[in-house]
């Protein structure tokens, strides 16, 4: 897809959600906002130990159409009420419609995707010193729902560069991905980290965002899979996870536990050949997972800077060996298409994201995409496994106000 494509489309998006949106709620919204969903390249379970990560946005993303309240002139001025509507939650069955008051809001006061919204309204008040107004917001996504792109950061982070340039807050892109990870751990619920906000509001077009997860420090190293003849092929296997479930802070509080007991604040202290051999067993393989992932990412980062993507594909191999033995965050969904892609031609593979189902990714060549999109489609069949979404992805631009062209606005 070219750029001059993807611009339009995004444009024609936003203006045909902003048509819908006056005709949702009677008056034109003030703008339309867009955060992408996001891949990662690598660095997996590292940023929630101050360590590396390599993710890059995704040409799939969240748009919001959001109109504040304005005193004077709309009947429920004075109410601090946001109304929510979303195209997205239940693609095909109409509008799903939510609604909550900014004044007085604790988390478990909105359910569902209203969380989000709401999870950074009270971000903004309880960090930022915010008081947010009432406002009405209608959601559109092209990230798909419990596939591991972080479809729940896309819109928290839409969410919030809206009411940055809105209520003029003047927060900086770092943080923005605070607040919303604050959202996420505090409001939704889920101990994530700071990888995929981070990743939404400053990921580049043909670039990959390597952040150091200490110090929020950042750097766009090149991705340059077209000039390449390659692409990062997604393949979903359909089965949902939840970050707010057992498995993920679990691994988090491994992680804490190897760090206290090798003396360290946190694993991005410990050397990466440091002698593990009196943490128990289980604790060893997790702690030795982060030590090699933030290694890979180093290298995979130095790589690309080198200009040889077409060389990552090892380290993207050995980081989801890593994961399934040692951290043991994979399954068997997420196991055979790695093992079928790579069969069938991939240069390298590996599950993406927190894991326990969602997506893994393929660099593949284009020559090579049809052979490895059909062994995996096979291999899926062959086991009675479900059959999984395939799909390519280009590293995108992050989150933004839409320009409206003229026709969206009528
Ligand atoms: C999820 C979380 C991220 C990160 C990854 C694992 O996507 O939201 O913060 O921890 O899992 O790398």
């Amino acid at each position: 897809m070219s750029t001059a494509t993807s611009a339009t489309n995004l444009e024609e998006r936003a203006g045909a959600l902003a048509r819908r949106f006056a005709g949702v709620f009677g008056a034109e919204p003030d703008g339309v906002w867009c955060a992408p969903g996001r891949v990662n390249l690598i660095g997996e379970h590292t940023d929630y130990n101050n360590g590396f990560v390599l993710p890059f946005a995704i040409d799939r993303s969240a748009l919001v159409a959001v109109r504040l309240r304005r005193p004077g002139q709309d009947p429920e001025a004075d109410t601090d009420v946001v109304r929510l509507a979303s195209t997205y939650a239940q693609k095909g069955l109409g509008l799903t419609r939510a609604e909550f008051s900014t004044g007085g809001l604790e988390p478990g006061l909105a359910a569902d995707w209203a969380a989000y919204p709401a999870g950074v309204v009270y971000a903004l008040a309880q960090h930022a010193g915010a008081s947010v107004p009432g406002f009405d917001l209608l959601l559109d996504s092209t990230v798909p729902v419990g596939a591991g792109l972080s479809s729940s950061h896309a819109v928290e982070v839409a969410v919030i560069v809206a009411l940055n340039d809105l209520l003029g807050l003047g927060l900086d892109r770092p943080g923005m991905a605070r607040l919303t990870q604050y959202a996420e751990n505090e409001f939704v619920g889920a101990p994530t980290g700071i990888m995929d906000q981070s990743a939404s509001l400053m990921g580049a077009e043909g670039g990959a965002l390597f952040l150091d997860c200490r110090s929020l420090d950042s750097e766009i190293v090149p991705l340059p899979l077209a000039e390449h003849g390659l692409s990062v092929l997604v393949m979903d296997t359909r089965v949902e996870h939840s970050h707010s479930d057992g498995g993920y802070s679990a691994r988090r509080q491994s992680c804490e536990r190897g760090a206290a007991a090798l003396g360290a604040e946190s694993l991005r202290e410990v050397p990466a050949d440091a002698d593990l051999s009196g943490l128990d067993r289980q604790t060893q393989r997790r702690v030795r997972h982060i030590l090699s992932e933030n290694q890979r990412v180093l290298q995979v980062a130095q790589k690309l800077r080198d200009g040889a993507v077409d060389s990552i594909g090892e380290l993207l191999t050995a980081s989801h060996i890593s994961l399934r033995d040692d951290f043991e965050v994979s399954c068997p969904e997420l196991d055979l298409a790695v093992d079928a892609a790579l069969a069938a031609g991939a240069m390298g593979a590996r599950m993406t994201g927190g894991g326990f189902g969602g997506s893994a990714i393929a660099l593949v060549r284009h020559d090579d995409e049809d052979a490895v999109r059909a062994g995996v489609l096979s291999a899926f069949a062959d086991k009675g496994f479900r059959e999984p979404a395939l799909f390519t992805v280009l590293p995108a631009d992050g989150a933004g106000h839409v320009q409206l062209t003229a026709p969206g606005r009528q």
